[in-house]
């Protein structure tokens, strides 16, 4: 299991510390979630603050765009470090054009999916992306609580690339931690998301070790 810790709950005063922080904590990727107060109600980043924190940590960037026009800014994302580019098929980008753009501009590209969203939406674009990311919280707002019966949409899109012999990591993102990613974990899920389990704890590194203790996986 991968752990993403989610920048959403870190300091943002010290943020490229933060970053660092995670870093040496053995996150595996770096989670960043970009709001416009459009597509969700909040507001966060955007690329210029990416950018900027950037050099604080050579692991993946995971950019998780909550934005409603996800092609627009594709360009900047990628200029900025972004390793990886999710974002939404609930947005009002052509999604083929988007995922062409990321892929053009060197960057790996995934769609994710709102809680309300049934998983066959990703089915036509699966051979295309290198990840599907299954909200398992309404996205907006760090801290919520887990929705458990997103799980079986992780199973059905993990059957479904069986059955096409495809390739991908599924993600999962939202309300996260001890209780809650064991079952994670036997859904299929290759990468967690986590903020307030990992940025709250009192050693970032031992909530790491400990999140991936709980789905097996030896330290
Ligand atoms: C929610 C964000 C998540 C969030 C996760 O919209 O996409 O990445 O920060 O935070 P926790 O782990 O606290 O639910
Ligand atoms: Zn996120």
């Amino acid at each position: 299991m991968k752990i993403a810790p989610s920048l959403l709950s870190c300091d943002f005063s010290i943020m490229g510390q933060e970053v660092e922080r995670m870093d040496r904590a053995g996150a595996d990727w770096m989670h960043l979630d970009v709001m416009d107060g459009h597509f969700v109600p909040n507001l966060t980043f955007g690329a210029p603050v990416i950018k900027a924190v950037r050099r604080y940590s050579n692991k993946p960037f995971d950019v998780h765009l909550m934005i409603s026009e996800p092609l627009r800014y594709i360009d900047d994302f990628a200029k900025a470090g972004a390793d990886i580019i999710t974002f939404h098929v609930e947005s009002d980008s052509d999604i083929d054009a988007t995922i062409e753009r990321i892929r053009t501009m060197g960057a790996k590209p995934g769609l994710v999916i709102k809680p309300n969203t049934p998983a066959w939406v990703v089915f036509p674009y699966l051979e295309k992306i290198d990840l599907v990311l299954v909200m398992t919280v309404e996205p907006g707002f760090g801290g919520q609580s887990f929705m458990e019966n997103m799980l079986p949409k992780v199973r059905q899109i993990r059957e479904e690339c069986r059955r096409r012999d495809i390739d991908l990591l599924i993600e999962a993102d939202g309300g996260i931690g001890e209780a809650t990613i064991a079952a994670c974990a036997e859904a299929g899920v290759d990468v967690c998301v986590a903020g307030t389990a990992v940025f709250k704890a009192s050693n970032a590194g031992e909530a790491i070790a400990q999140l991936k203790a709980l789905c097996g996986d030896a330290e």
